[in-house]
């Protein structure tokens, strides 16, 4: 039986996300198909890690026992031998605890995670991981390196500048001068974050200099887009390596005066009553399939495949896009290398249960692992004999 470390929590604001995602769409199901070990591993708000059969409950998280728990368990560490090797203390004295992983799922959203950091940790110790790699996924979550990168390949967005936060001090006429080439509305966003944290959408010059400021707090990169007119959203759940496989296009019905708001995406039973043929996925109600014509749906799912292979995705990532339906323009917006759930509930409309879900995506962390390691790293040289 393989050994799959489910990693989770992390320094990010979307924490609590990660740990739902990781419990209820992540562990649940690779359970339920009897053929891994699954072993939980959760990193605390303050980054330390924790290995413990116990972080399986999430009833430990919504209790708050959690604190208790971290206050009292050993913290584990990590061995990189040929593979990686999860270590904590036991109970008995001088006494530690192994276990070899065969396979890492992270299940970590937003910084220090689903940005690329855990998978540089990943691949330094060669194991097997599922989802985007490193630099697909350094790629995915910088809004403007994205955007810069899709821009290149002729992949549509609205017009967009962006700056450092920095450069808010020290440059700040420069700043404005960039912006002024945009029309209102304009949405400003730190350009590493989700879940909408952090975003302000600017309907006039004078609420400008706040919600720049707020990105600022947030991020040391922001992100000015001009608002997307007569808008409608789809966002497409993708999953595969070479060949890529996109799920249903998905049409997130989210009103324009709450967009941003937190509780409206994740909170259950909040805003965002019931619309008629809506379900409600994890986050917040949508239409599966988009309602949108035939033209515009191909053209979506064709701007969807075009980003994730630009990107160079693998495994599995969710890409927006913002339409203008009245000029019947598709605009890429963003990715997200492990959207929240993994979109299980799309995958189903699509005909794949989540245990099915769970499984190819470890089958395409095998894949791309061995292809990777059928590359050679080594070469003979007579260099250092030169010397
Ligand atoms: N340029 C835009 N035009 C119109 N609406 C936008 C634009 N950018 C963002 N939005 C709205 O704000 C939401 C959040 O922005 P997004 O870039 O997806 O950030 P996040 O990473 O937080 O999801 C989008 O889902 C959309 O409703
Ligand atoms: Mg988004």
């Amino acid at each position: 039986m393989k050994t799959i470390a489910v990693i989770f929590g992390g320094r990010s604001t979307e924490h609590d996300v990660s740990i739902m995602t990781a419990i209820a769409s992540v562990i649940k199901p690779l359970e339920l198909t009897k053929q891994y070990q699954v072993e939980p591993v959760y990193i605390a708000k303050d980054g330390a890690w924790y290995w413990d059969q116990k972080l399986k409950d999430i009833t430990l998280f919504q209790s708050g026992e959690v604190q208790d728990f971290i206050g009292k368990a050993p913290k584990t560490h990590i061995l990189f031998d040929d593979g990686l090797t999860l270590v904590k203390s036991s109970q008995f004295a001088g006494r530690k605890q192994y276990k070899k992983i065969d396979i890492v799922f992270p299940a970590m959203h937003g910084t220090h995670g689903e940005d690329g950091e855990l998978m540089g940790l990943l691949e330094m110790a060669n194991v097997p991981y599922v989802g985007c790699n490193l630099p697909a996924s350094v790629l995915a979550m910088d809004k403007v390196l994205a955007k810069q990168v899709t821009q290149t390949e002729d992949i549509p967005s609205t017009p967009w500048t962006w700056f450092y936060a920095n450069d808010l001090a020290h440059h700040h006429t420069q700043v404005l001068k960039k912006i002024e080439s945009l029309k209102f509305p304009l949405f400003v966003k730190p350009a590493h974050l989700g879940s909408s944290i952090g975003i302000t959408k600017v309907d006039s010059k004078d609420q400008l200099i706040n919600a720049l400021e707020v990105a600022a707090h947030y991020d040391n990169k922001i992100i000015v887009e001009q608002g997307v007119d007569n808008l409608i959203e789809v966002t497409l759940p993708i999953m595969g390596n070479d060949e890529p496989m996109p799920a249903m296009l998905e049409q997130p019905l989210v009103s324009a005066e709450d967009f941003f708001d937190f509780d409206t995406k994740y909170m259950r039973g909040g805003k965002g009553g019931k619309k008629g043929g809506a379900k409600q996925g994890a986050q917040g109600y949508s239409k599966i399939p988009a309602d949108i014509s035939e033209e515009l749906y191909k053209e979506s799912v064709q701007l969807g495949l075009d980003v994730y292979r630009v990107l160079g995705c693998t495994g599995t990532a969710r890409i927006d896009m913002l339409i203008d339906s009245k000029i019947k323009k598709v605009m890429f917006n963003e990715v997200n290398p492990l959207p929240g759930d993994l979109y299980a509930h799309n995958w189903r409309a699509a005909g794949i249960s989540q245990v099915e879900l769970v499984q190819k995506l470890v089958g395409f962390a095998e894949a791309r692992w061995q292809e990777t390691n059928r590359r050679t790293t080594s070469f003979n040289t007579n260099y250092l004999k030169q010397f």
